[in-house]
């Protein structure tokens, strides 16, 4: 049996897209039905279904051998894991945004300031970071902050709330990773299901 985390959030959307692009029936079922249960198994695979940040946490430990996770989640926070693979799916980019007449940004707004930090760090610009857990568009909206940096996927949440992107920090895709030591002590049982979700 192996073990692969996966998010409920919004790659969990494209993943179970990308499945049904793919014609890959005996998946498609379990991974949708509508329940409250936090793990699936589909013959020799448990799926668990974690939050996002939590995914490389369970893979680093080893009780999740594989996890499907945004590379927003990486970039953020270090786990000692194996990196594997970019995957088709899930694309969207970090983002600085804000009210189309916002002059200079002193204040930004994110839940991501290790992202934030190292991109202003990087242009030499003195920006004050604000950790917030979500709904970050609001800060900007409020006064709280002059601006935020935050995930762009459709570009809806702006546009809905009288936002603008100013500049694009980063592209973010769905990536592969794995536990360190399982992915080679399972090493077949891993690569059967990778291939047969078209991953290898
Ligand atoms: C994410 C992100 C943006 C939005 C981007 O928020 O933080 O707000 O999605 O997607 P869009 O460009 O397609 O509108 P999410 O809905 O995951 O909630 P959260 O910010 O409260 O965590
Ligand atoms: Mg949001």
């Amino acid at each position: 049996m192996i073990t692969v985390a996966l998010t409920k959030g919004r790659l969990y959307k494209d993943f179970t897209a990308y499945l049904e692009d793919n014609d890959l029936q005996q998946y498609i079922e379990p991974l949708s039905e509508d329940t409250r249960s936090l793990y699936t198994i589909v013959d020799n695979v448990k799926f668990i279904f974690a939050k996002g940040p939590d995914v490389p946490t369970y893979v680093e430990s080893g009780v999740a051998d594989i996890g499907i996770v945004g590379s927003d989640i990486i970039e953020e926070d270090t786990f000692n894991i194996l990196n594997v693979s970019q995957l088709p799916f899930g694309d969207c980019h970090f983002s600085v945004a804000g009210l189309p007449d916002q002059g200079e940004l002193r204040t930004i707004a994110t839940k991501y300031t290790n992202v934030a930090s190292k991109y202003f760090r990087e242009k030499k610009m003195d920006v004050s970071l604000v950790h917030l857990n979500g709904s970050v568009e609001l800060a900007p909206l409020l006064g709280l902050t002059d601006g935020i940096v935050d995930i762009v996927q459709t570009g809806n949440t702006l546009k809905d709330n009288g936002l603008i992107e100013y500049e694009k920090i980063l592209e973010i895709h769905a990536r592969l990773i794995a536990n360190k030591r399982t992915f080679y002590t399972k090493e077949d049982e891993i690569y059967k299901f990778l291939t047969e979700i078209g991953v290898f």
